[in-house]
């Protein structure tokens, strides 16, 4: 059975976002069946590695719009995704030395606690301030002052 499926009560409002959750969920709920299946440890370390960098993109494009917004909470969100990303590396890390029942059940747990606390409670309170935005990697991009739209072929006098 899966761990937590995405369903609309996860919703935060914003497409980009809510779309990292559903990948996000996703992977965990295969991390977590692999984990019971016995997949090897190269598999399983893998898909972790693989969460890191989903993570990392995701957080990234979060404190970007709260940021933008001037969420009132970013500084205490944003202390909330280092300390998740913290975490999760040092698990990692002592998954990749030593994969004990131990270990990848502190993983899980970990996991667990960031679908069901963190989205759940700390995401879902920038809701009101971030409905109807949208962040991708190019919104630094997009902020830098535009050229000059280019003349059109034939369009002089
Ligand atoms: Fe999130
Ligand atoms: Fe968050």
């Amino acid at each position: 059975m899966p761990l937590t499926l995405w369903t609309d009560k996860y919703e935060v409002g914003v497409e980009s976002l809510d779309a990292d959750h559903i990948i996000i969920f996703s992977l965990i709920n295969y991390i977590d069946e692999a984990i019971r299946l016995d997949a090897s440890q190269k598999t399983i370390h893998r898909m972790l590695r693989v969460l890191i960098l989903l993570a990392v993109e995701h957080f990234q494009r979060e404190e970007i719009l709260m940021n933008k917004n001037a969420y009132p909470d970013t500084k205490a969100h944003t202390a909330e995704h280092h300390k998740i990303v913290k975490k999760l590396q040092s698990l990692i890390e002592a998954y990749e030395k030593s994969p004990t029942a131990n270990v990848s059940g502190e993983i899980i747990n970990v996991l667990a606690a960031w679908m069901n606390g963190h989205v759940m409670e700390t995401d879902m309170r920038y809701r009101p301030f971030l409905t109807g935005q949208e962040a991708s990697p190019r919104d630094a991009a997009s902020e830098q002052p535009q050229a000059e739209p280019e003349q059109p072929v034939g369009s002089g006098p």
